[in-house]
């Protein structure tokens, strides 16, 4: 094999005379009369290849058949393009090679799909062929980003003393929230590692053993429904500090934060994020993750509405109202189809309302009275030419329901730039949360938060009223990273299992060995994990994880390429000691 010289993305007028040797992927091929042009294309970008009779010193019709995707060696002579074939776009475009010589390395059969229009292919036949997928454009610059902020996570956390530390991925089950992903354990029949949905508990160990700053880029894996922004198996930037607090904590995520927006996208976030409180984050947005791109506020409408003569809002909680202006334009379908999109969030209907001439219209407003009405555009001011959308529910339905049209309308009008970049801590979460479906509180965050020491003496009493001492990190409304300053005390610790429903008992087996390594000089630590994918998707301006994932699972957690989840042989299951019991579900 003649073996590069240059690769194909590098060679400009500079080179003009040079030999060079070139290797690569054949992009496209052209011919013109008895001349040949193929662009040659590797990681590195595409170099322009013209054959002719006079120069190339083999056989010209074997130029004549190359496929794309064909694999050459070729070695040639640097030209200057005539001026009409300069190509300003190119990072070559100066420059052609004229072809002397050429190896053909491997011949491609007729792709599945063309790889020049990526788009054109459904995605399940993408995932399939995600090898030759991944030679798109788009897939090896998000690979690339994704690399290069690897590479400055490191650095940056390397210089502020953080040691990288890997820690078990066969390991006993930890709660996150989530599934496990079981691993059969061959040796001890009928016992089960589980994959780490994070690595919380090893790092809280670290810091128990002195490391005082700890770091890892790191594979979790967690079973729960995928949504856009979820995989299966995703990669944290997991982070942990000793004798720190909230605001220790969150200033190296604040600088990492910076570095990387800075070094990759030169783009220069603020120096202090805002910080907001989860309630502030729901009332006005409607959600504890809030696009802040956008204005938008949801605001309290059950004042009005009271004094109205619309009874369905009478006996709820909560109105929340959301004033598009420009909104009056919305016709009967697209309102029936903004009532459709706030079901699945729990709301019962959407009401509306328009503003036209100083007066409400249509929807709703013939349940409020022209007093009213001038109220509530004077004190809401509301101008003319807009719709106000009501929501009246329990409050987090309400919540929740707006601030989840908040963010479909600002995708249908266009209201967030994707050049901008809104950071925020959303903090003061409540510390547990009652799950109707178990009949007992879950943590909101993971049962190693600590409570705000001043609300321990609530813990017993009302447990709704316990804040914790977790932060998230939110940027253009996805949750980039979560943490909270963590328990060191044994005995607190044991109060906040016995408030989740963890007796005594099911503590000690399932984390005797950090109670028990609460006990012998834990020093207070805190730490913070960011979902890397989900800080890449940033960074490339995607909102599908599967872009900045190599080799990536569809939502139903399947691999369409190597198809898994498999099974597996009787052989492996009888060493394993697993039987599988198939259900009949033909009568389901
Ligand atoms: P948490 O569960 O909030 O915290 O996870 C931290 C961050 O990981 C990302 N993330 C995901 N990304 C892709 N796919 C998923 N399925 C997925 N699940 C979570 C999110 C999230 O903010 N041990 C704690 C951290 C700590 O307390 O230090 C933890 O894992 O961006």
């Amino acid at each position: 094999m003649m073996k590069r010289t240059h690769t194909c993305g590098e060679l400009t007028a500079k080179a003009e005379g040079t030999s060079v040797v070139l290797n690569g992927w054949v992009h496209t091929v052209r011919l013109h009369g008895q001349i040949i042009f193929v662009d040659l294309r590797d990681r590195y970008g595409k170099t322009q290849l013209v054959f002719d009779s006079q120069h190339f010193q083999g056989d010209l019709n074997i130029t004549k058949k190359l496929s794309v995707e064909d694999v050459l060696s070729v070695s040639g002579t640097v030209q200057l393009r005539g001026e009409q074939a300069v190509n300003p776009q190119m990072a070559t475009g100066e420059i052609e090679v004229m072809v002397a010589s050429m190896e053909i390395l491997n011949e491609a059969e007729p792709l599945p799909f063309v790889i020049t229009d990526r788009e054109a292919a459904l995605e399940d036949l993408r995932l399939k062929y995600r090898y030759l997928e991944l030679r798109t454009v788009d897939l090896q610059s998000t690979l690339a980003v994704r690399h290069r902020a690897a590479q400055v996570v490191r650095h940056y956390l390397d210089k502020e003393n953080f040691f990288e530390i890997e820690t078990p991925v066969l390991m006993k089950s930890t709660p996150e929230g989530a599934r496990d992903y079981l691993v059969p354990s061959r040796i001890h029949k009928g016992k089960f590692y589980a994959l780490p949905q994070s690595p919380q508990t090893y790092k809280q160990l670290l810091m128990i053993s002195g490391f005082d700053r700890y770091f890892q880029i790191v594979k979790c894996f967690r079973d729960e429904d995928l949504r856009a922004d979820r995989q299966p198996e995703f990669t944290q930037i997991d982070i942990e500090m000793s004798f720190v607090d909230e605001a220790d904590v969150q200033a190296v995520a604040e600088g990492l934060t910076r570095e990387i927006f800075n070094s990759i996208l030169d783009v220069h976030l603020p120096e202090k994020f805002p910080v907001m409180t989860f309630e502030r984050a729901m009332d006005t947005y409607g959600s504890d993750k809030p696009d802040l791109r956008y204005e938008l506020p949801l605001i309290d409408l059950k004042v009005y509405t009271d004094q109205s003569d619309f009874n369905a809002f009478k006996s709820v909680k909560m109105v929340k109202g959301l004033v598009v202006p420009n909104g009056s334009a919305y016709s009967r379908k697209i309102i029936d189809g903004l009532t459709e999109f706030v079901k699945p969030f729990g709301a019962r209907g959407l009401a509306w309302m328009k503003v036209d001439n100083g007066s409400l219209t249509g929807g709703i407003s013939k349940f409020f009275g022209s007093n009213l009405q001038d109220r509530l555009i004077r004190e809401l001011s509301l101008p003319d030419g807009s719709i106000i959308f009501l929501i009246g529910d329990a409050k987090r339905v309400a919540q929740t329901a707006m601030g989840a049209l908040r963010t479909e309308i600002a995708r249908r009008e266009n209201l967030a730039s994707p050049n901008e970049f809104k950071p925020c801590w959303v903090v003061d979460m409540p510390m547990f949360e009652w799950d109707e479906g178990d009949s007992r509180y879950v943590a909101v965050h993971h049962p190693f938060t600590s409570p705000k020491l001043e609300d321990l003496p609530k813990m017993a009493t009302a447990p709704d009223q316990v804040y914790s001492r977790g932060y998230d990190l939110v940027i253009n409304g996805y949750e980039v990273a979560g943490g909270s300053i963590r328990i060191h005390q044994r005995d607190i610790q044991q109060q906040v299992f016995q408030h989740l429903g963890i007796s005594d008992e099911e503590a000690q087996k399932k984390f005797g060995f950090l109670l028990e390594a609460l006990r012998y000089g834990a020093p207070p630590h805190g730490g913070i994990a960011f979902g890397f994918d989900r800080l890449v998707m940033l960074l490339c301006r995607t909102a599908n994880i599967r872009d900045v994932i190599a080799f990536p699972k569809t939502t139903s957690a399947s691999s369409l390429m190597d198809e898994s989840p498999s099974e597996v042989s009787q052989r492996q299951l009888d060493e394993l000691g697993i039987g599988i019991v198939r259900k009949d579900t033909s009568n389901i």
